[in-house]
């Protein structure tokens, strides 16, 4: 599997902390079946977390020498997560922002409370301009929760979407997790990834168990769609291919007398 959303780079923003916890990262990577990951720190313009491409490409080469000279399979390649902003575009024009791994795609952050009014014209001139939007964990957004159709706005103003495994996974509460349901229900999901942080949260370890959760729910041709086919696709520079829509088994009402079950 490629993982498209990482905080695998050490000391560069609020993920791994050392280059000791990038490389335990890594081995989790590797035990769960991830051989390519790209590495992608945030970027949030007027902020702390504005890391120039020179920097994370001189982290990602780092890196990946640690990881070579201890033998680790693991390739990590540049990229960043990019804040909503309409100041994407004069950074783009300006080349300060990097996309994933050398392709045309890069990947934005949607917003936790509510997209920007302006998301449409920025997403169409990121668009028009030759690139590629990618929409990291939409899940997580209130307004997507409330409104999910707003996901399918997305995907229909040029961008695809990216859900988190541990918003699947409830990691982020019920909200969420039933959000990531609404978007696999509507085929709005093109690719998972991790969005790793530290080898003690949220990580690849759990990818392969919820893998196999996910293709009993979507069949294991849609899943190796969402993990691997379109993730790939990402890095060849192709358009992504929409997944079939999830049919979820019917919730079935609790029996009274259950209530009083441990
Ligand atoms: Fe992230």
């Amino acid at each position: 599997m490629i993982d498209l959303h990482s905080h695998i780079l050490p000391g560069i923003d609020d993920g791994a902390e050392s280059l000791a916890q990038s490389v335990a990262l890594a081995r989790i990577y590797i035990g769960a079946g991830f051989r390519q990951v790209v590495a992608t720190p945030h970027h949030v313009p007027g902020s702390r977390l504005e890391p120039s491409p020179q920097a994370v490409e001189l982290h990602v080469l780092t890196l990946n020498q640690v990881l070579g000279d201890q033998g680790l399979g693991l390739t990590v390649l540049p990229g960043m997560e990019i804040a909503l902003d309409p100041i994407i575009l004069p950074l783009l024009d300006a080349g300060r922002l990097l996309t994933l791994a050398g392709s045309r795609t890069l990947l934005v952050e949607t917003p936790f409370q509510q997209l920007p009014v302006s998301w449409e014209r920025i997403i169409q001139a990121i668009v028009s301009r030759g690139y590629r939007v990618l929409m990291a964990h939409p899940e997580r957004c209130a307004q997507v929760a409330d409104r999910p159709e707003l996901a399918g706005a997305l995907v229909q103003a040029g961008a695809g979407l990216q859900v988190n495994w541990a918003s699947f996974a409830g990691h982020h509460g019920r909200a969420c997790a039933r959000t990531v349901r609404s978007l696999l229900a509507r085929g709005l999901v093109h690719c998972l990834a991790t969005d790793s942080h530290d080898p003690d949260d949220r990580h690849a370890g759990k990818v392969p168990a919820l893998a196999a959760e996910l293709a009993g729910l979507a069949g294991s041709a849609n899943l190796a769609l969402m993990t691997m086919e379109n993730p790939s696709r990402v890095l060849r520079d192709e358009p992504l291919l929409a997944p079939t829509s999830v049919v979820f088994p019917a919730e079935q009402p609790r029996r009274w007398w259950t209530l009083f079950r441990a």
